[in-house]
């Protein structure tokens, strides 16, 4: 069997869900950017306030490479992480992209506390998620080899829904 790469939005649920698909599929599990954070030896804030978005999507880029060598897993990844051609086409080539898709009323119910979320800011978050979201909702489509509504599951239902598109 080949990767399982989840993206979407961040406030997703891609980190919980990836642990719960891992356990049912017995597969290891990666989170890209604790992965990320271990490269650049800082966390994901830290990295973007001492040296910007660009150098962060570098780390994600090399972050993703390393990832697709090791032995097939659940790779949680970044929700910007189809910003880049490059890396969708190698998620493509290395195993199935699943769309973890979520209504933009959910996520800014989900993603009050934004302190860990580098690109919200702090004095207009909720106007820089609706941005991004319109941004990216149809490039995570695009992406997407199978796509997993999340509004209303629990990370283990959602799971089970990939389980089940995934035979
Ligand atoms: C980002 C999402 C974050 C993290 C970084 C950038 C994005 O990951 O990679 O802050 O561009 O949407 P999560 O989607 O896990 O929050």
């Amino acid at each position: 069997m080949k990767h399982i790469f989840l993206i979407g939005m961040m406030g997703s649920g891609k980190s919980s869900t990836a642990v719960a698909l891992a356990q049912r599929l017995q597969m290891p599990c990666e989170d890209l950017d604790t992965s990320i954070e271990h490269i650049g030896e800082q966390t994901v804030k830290q990295i973007f306030e001492d040296k910007g978005e660009l150098h962060f999507r570098q780390l994600e880029k090399l972050a993703l490479r390393e990832a697709v060598k090791k032995s097939s897993r659940v790779i949680a990844t970044g929700g910007g992480i189809i910003l880049d051609q490059s890396n969708i086409n190698l998620m493509k080539s290395a195993g199935t992209i699943v769309f973890l898709r979520t209504s933009l009323q959910m996520l800014l119910s989900r993603l009050q506390n934004t302190a860990d979320r580098p690109l919200l800011g702090s004095d207009h978050p909720q106007v820089a998620l609706e941005k991004i979201w319109h941004e990216r909702a149809s490039l995570y489509e695009t992406a997407a080899d199978l796509i997993a509504d999340t509004d209303g599951k629990t990370a283990d239902e959602v799971a089970g829904d990939i389980e089940g598109l995934l035979t």
